[in-house]
């Protein structure tokens, strides 16, 4: 993806509390940023993430699943919704839905996801409590390209966590959350200002 001289344009998926959405929606606060919010959507209504959108001034859409036939119905709305507001940049903030080949035969290569744990290690949908589980001493989260697997694409950044001694799985998430946040702004920001490659896996930004 090249670099550009207008400011990129975000779409953000979220399903839950949005405060990845809202460190974005900070972030784009400042012209510097390089990038805006255009549009904020959703697999379920009546959450924080699109109320802070609302707060915001930034469109909504809503589309879930179970209102769809099959999957792939979904997955094409979906698609469309996001298209209608030319996003050059796709943010899967806590959206907890695999998209499917409609999207990423539009969107592949410009969607990036935020996962709550150091990839490859503990994929999927409860990545603080699998690491937790398991005993690992230090955890953290990945910033990386959506791909056709579960948490598996190209990785653009992740930051390592300390795990301690008297973690539950929510002072853990909180505390990769922290680090999450930082990771996203700072690397989005840099996506969207200084474009970048994936070659064999490595994803670099252009300059
Ligand atoms: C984040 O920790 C994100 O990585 C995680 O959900 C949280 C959303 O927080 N996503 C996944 O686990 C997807 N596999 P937020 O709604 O406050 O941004």
């Amino acid at each position: 993806m090249p670099s550009r001289s207008r400011p990129a344009r975000l779409v953000v998926l979220v399903s839950g509390s949005g405060t990845n959405l809202q460190a974005l929606l900070d972030a784009c606060a400042d012209e510097a940023y390089g990038a805006r919010v255009v549009a904020v959507g959703a697999d379920r209504s009546d959450i924080e993430g699109l109320r802070r959108a609302d707060r915001a001034g930034v469109p909504t859409f809503v589309k879930r699943v179970g209102d769809y036939a099959n999957r792939d119905d979904w997955d094409r709305v979906l698609t469309r919704s996001v298209a209608a507001f030319e996003p050059d940049i796709v943010v899967l903030a806590g959206f907890m839905k695999l998209v499917g080949p409609a999207f990423m035969a539009e969107f592949g290569g410009r969607t990036v996801n935020t996962h709550p744990a150091l990839s490859p290690s503990f994929p999927g949908m409860s990545g603080p409590a699998d690491a937790l589980a398991y005993g690992v001493k230090v955890s953290g989260c990945t910033l990386f390209v959506v791909d056709e697997g579960v948490d598996t694409g190209p990785i653009v950044a992740q930051t390592a966590v300390p795990v301690l001694d008297d973690d539950d799985v929510d002072s853990l998430h909180e505390r990769i959350k922290v680090a999450e946040r930082a990771m996203l702004t700072e690397n989005v920001g840099r996506m969207a200002r200084e474009g970048f490659t994936i070659t064999d896996r490595k994803v670099r930004f252009n300059r």
